[in-house]
C-alpha cells in the first residue's frame, strides 16, 4: 500500500536523522520536523478521511504507533542529552578550591573615630545619653549662654570662623550643654555625652588644627558635687590610660564652670619618673572640667538653688596622640594610608 510505504519511509528517515542529533536544540528541531503541526505524519493523518472505514482504522493505528515510537525515542534521547549537557556545564564551571583567594580590603576605623566610639561607649555604659549638636552654631549657644558675653576676654582664646555676625562654626562642643538644658522643658536631671567636630582659626602645626574634635560631658541633678565629678573622671582616666594611673586635679579657669579644674593623669610611659611625653613633669593633662556655673544653669532655665552640675571637655586628638605615641596632629587629617593602616579593626581597649 502506498500509504504504508510512506509510513515506512518516514520511519527510516527518522531513525537515520535521530542518529545525527547531538544537542537539545537539534533534538527540538527534529521533534518539530517529525511531530509538529506541519510534519509529514500530520499530513498523512489528514489523508485518513479519504480511506474506507476498514483501512482507516488500520492506517490510524499505524500512524499512532509511529507517533508514540517517535515520542519515546525523542524523550529517551532528551534525557541522555540533558545529562550530558549538565555534566559539560559542571565540568566547565568547576571551582579550583586550591587557588589563592581574592584579597578583599576592609579598611580600618580612623583612630579618632575609634577614640570617640570607645569613650562614648564608656559613658553610655554608665547611663549617659549620647547627644549631638550642629556644627554651624549661633553666637548665643557657642558663647553667650555659656557665660561668655560679647566682649568677654576669654573669647580671644577661641579665634572663631564667623559666617555672619551671629553664626559661626562652633569652637567647642560646650554649646550642646546649653541646647540640651534649654530643650529640656520639664527641667529634669541631665546626663549626656556629646562628641563632635569643632573649629578654630588656628594655624595648623604639629599640635594645632583648624578643625578637630571634642567630647563634652554634662551632668545636672540635685546634690551633684565635686566628688561626683572627681569619681567619674577618675574612672574614665583609668579606663583610657590604664588602671594603675593616678589622677590629679589642678585649679583652672573656664567661664562656664566655677570652680574649674584641669585633670592630669600620671604619665603612662614613665610612671612619673619623667620622660619626653610628660615633659619631665610625671603628669599629662587630659581634660578640662568644673562645676556648672550658676549663671549658665539660670540662663538655661535651671534653678541654681535646687540644681548643681558638673561638665567636662576632652580632645580625642590629644588622647589618641598620647595613647598611640603620635607626635603630629596633622597625621589624623592627611589621610596617608600608611598611617591609617596601623589602626586595624581589632576591638578592645583604647
Ligand atoms: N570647651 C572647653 C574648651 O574648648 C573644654 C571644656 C572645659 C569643656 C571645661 C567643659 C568644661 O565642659 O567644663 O577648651
Amino acid at each position: 500500500m502506498e500509504k504504508q510505504e510512506k509510513i515506512r519511509n518516514i520511519s527510516e528517515k527518522f531513525y537515520s536523522d535521530i542518529k545525527n542529533v547531538g544537542s537539545l536544540n537539534e533534538l527540538n528541531e527534529l521533534r518539530i520536523l517529525y511531530l509538529g503541526k506541519k510534519s509529514e505524519l500530520q499530513n498523512l493523518g489528514s489523508l485518513m478521511r479519504e480511506l474506507e472505514p476498514e483501512q482507516r482504522k488500520e492506517f490510524g493505528k499505524s500512524l499512532n504507533e509511529l507517533r508514540l515510537n517517535f515520542e519515546s525515542q525523542i524523550e529517551e534521547l532528551r534525557n541522555k542529552l540533558e545529562i550530558e549537557e549538565l555534566n559539560k556545564k559542571l565540568d566547565k564551571e568547576k571551582i579550583d578550591v586550591t587557588l589563592p583567594a581574592t584579597k578583599i580590603s576592609i579598611g580600618g576605623v580612623h583612630p579618632i573615630t575609634k577614640v570617640i566610639d570607645e569613650i562614648s561607649e564608656l559613658f553610655i555604659s554608665m547611663g549617659y545619653d549620647l547627644v549631638e549638636g550642629p556644627e554651624i552654631e549661633s553666637d548665643l549657644y557657642n558663647f553667650e549662654l555659656l557665660n561668655l558675653p560679647k566682649g568677654h576676654p576669654a573669647r580671644d582664646t577661641q579665634d572663631s570662623f564667623y559666617i555672619t555676625e551671629e553664626m559661626l562654626l562652633r569652637t567647642q562642643t560646650s554649646p550642646v550643654q546649653a541646647r540640651t538644658m534649654l530643650e529640656n522643658e520639664e527641667k529634669t536631671p541631665i546626663r549626656i555625652i556629646c562628641p563632635g567636630k569643632t573649629y578654630r582659626k588656628d594655624d595648623d602645626d604639629a599640635t594645632h588644627s583648624h578643625q578637630f574634635t571634642q567630647i563634652e560631658g554634662l551632668v545636672v541633678d540635685e546634690d551633684i558635687s565635686m566628688a561626683d565629678l572627681k569619681g567619674t573622671l577618675e574612672i574614665i582616666a583609668k579606663k583610657i590610660f590604664g588602671s594603675n594611673r593616678e589622677v590629679r586635679f589642678r585649679p583652672s579657669y573656664f567661664p562656664f564652670t566655677e570652680p574649674s579644674i584641669e585633670v592630669d593623669v600620671s604619665c603612662f610611659k614613665c610612671g612619673k619618673e619623667g620622660c619626653s611625653i610628660c615633659k619631665n613633669t610625671g603628669w599629662i593633662e587630659i581634660l578640662g572640667a568644673g562645676m556648672v556655673h550658676p549663671n549658665v544653669l539660670e540662663m538655661c532655665g535651671y534653678d541654681s538653688n535646687k540644681y548643681t552640675g558638673f561638665a567636662f571637655g576632652m580632645g580625642p586628638e590629644r588622647i589618641a596622640m598620647l595613647k598611640y605615641g603620635i607626635n603630629d596632629i596633622r597625621n589624623f587629617y592627611t589621610n596617608d594610608i600608611r598611617f591609617l593602616k596601623q589602626f586595624d579593626r581589632t576591638e578592645g581597649d583604647l
